[in-house]
């Protein structure tokens, strides 16, 4: 059974594909320092899978620890690096928190899988690499752009140093995987996304503003070039991403690789407003939203929504899961999280 370290592993997104990953006969080692997920995670996942993946509490910042930790797991195959700060706005209020955070962690992670021979990597990287782009659906051979934030500013700089690193090391293989707006939670409604605090991200604030935790969803914005004014975005389902990562993986194990880092864009190829959204969650759950157009938030682009033939044509791999199927998902798990606190 291949070993897979998941750095970040308790998360949202690194949750579900841990899941994934050991239906698919993958053997899960958790790296996470959980200071913005819980150890509860690893119950859930075992509620889903019948397994417990290995966890280590590990804050990769510290290069010391990082590399006491990889020491032990030294047969591994592969890192698939999630582990890192999201918060758009919050690493706009503290950007060198979020570049200390997000790049010694991803230095460390690979300097230190690099030394025990470890050459198989997988990035979790974003379509904010893209800025404002001219051109859509956005294929990944659309120049990358600064992004406005400082978060998704080390998800480039990240890129570009994966860049460096593998020319440089051409037994090295790197997969970056561009994500576009991840929703949705696992179908047995056990585990979904958590954000500690305010929720930055359309879903979690709909489903916490349906659910009574907050009052009312503020829609950022309706005088956009687009139908109705609210601006477009490509929402994924987050277990079609996680599976994504399983393909990628066997892309890497089976040395299909052409080239030392590869790019692919993880979107559905369809873009939804900001309202289309509100309109399928009213749909799904049954209720109306309370929400208010207010003014727009700074950094936010009118369009994004990618061309997904690279991902489907290399990595075998298409998004299945629909607007209404990926919303229905957020509900169900937002439910049944406020229902049942401590026993999901
Ligand atoms: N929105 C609202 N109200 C809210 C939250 C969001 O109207 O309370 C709107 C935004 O203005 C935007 C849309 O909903 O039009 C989606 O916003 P999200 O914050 O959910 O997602 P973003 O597209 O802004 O950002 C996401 C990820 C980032 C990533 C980016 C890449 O959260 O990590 O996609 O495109 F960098």
């Amino acid at each position: 059974m291949k070993k897979i370290i998941v750095t970040g592993g308790c998360g949202y997104i690194g949750s579900h594909t841990a899941i994934e990953l050991i239906e698919n006969d993958f053997e899960v080692v958790i790296f996470d320092d959980l200071s913005n997920s819980s150890e509860k995670t690893l119950e859930r996942i075992e509620k889903i899978t019948g397994v417990r993946p290995i966890f280590e509490k590990i804050d990769l910042k510290d290069e010391r620890a990082t590399e006491f930790a990889f020491d032990r797991y030294k047969d591994a195959f592969a890192v698939i690096h999630f582990a890192a700060l999201k918060a758009v706005g919050d690493s706009i209020e503290k950007p060198l928190e979020y570049y200390q955070n997000n790049l010694y962690s991803f230095l460390n992670t690979l300097m230190c899988q690099h030394k025990l021979g470890i050459h198989k990597f997988i990035f979790s990287s974003s379509a904010t690499v893209y800025g404002n782009p001219d051109v859509l659906p956005i294929t990944e051979e659309n120049k990358t752009q600064r992004p406005f934030s400082p978060y998704g500013n080390t998800k480039k700089i990240a890129e570009e140093i994966l860049d460096d690193f593998t020319k440089s090391n051409p037994n090295f293989a790197a997969i970056s995987l561009r994500y576009f707006n991840p929703i949705g939670a696992h179908e047995s409604g056990n585990i979904g996304e958590l954000p500690n605090g305010t929720p930055n991200n359309l879903m979690p604030y709909i489903t916490q503003t349906a659910a009574g935790v907050r009052k009312k969803l503020m829609v950022f914005g309706n005088d956009y070039p687009t139908k109705d004014g609210t601006p477009i975005r490509d929402y994924i389902h987050v277990v079609d991403l996680a599976k994504a990562h399983v393909k990628a993986l066997e892309r890497l194990l089976n040395q299909d690789q052409e080239q030392p880092l590869e790019i692919y864009n993880l979107g559905t190829g369809n873009g939804f407003s900001v309202l289309d959204v509100i309109q399928s969650f009213d749909r799904v759950s049954n209720t109306k939203l309370n929400y208010e157009i207010t003014g727009r938030r700074d950094g936010d682009v009118p369009k994004l929504y990618a061309a997904t033939n690279l991902a489907l044509e290399k990595l075998g791999w298409k998004a299945e899961k629909g607007l209404d199927e990926m919303i229905d998902s957020s509900w169900r798990w937002e439910q049944k999280y406020r229902n049942n606190k401590n026993d999901i």
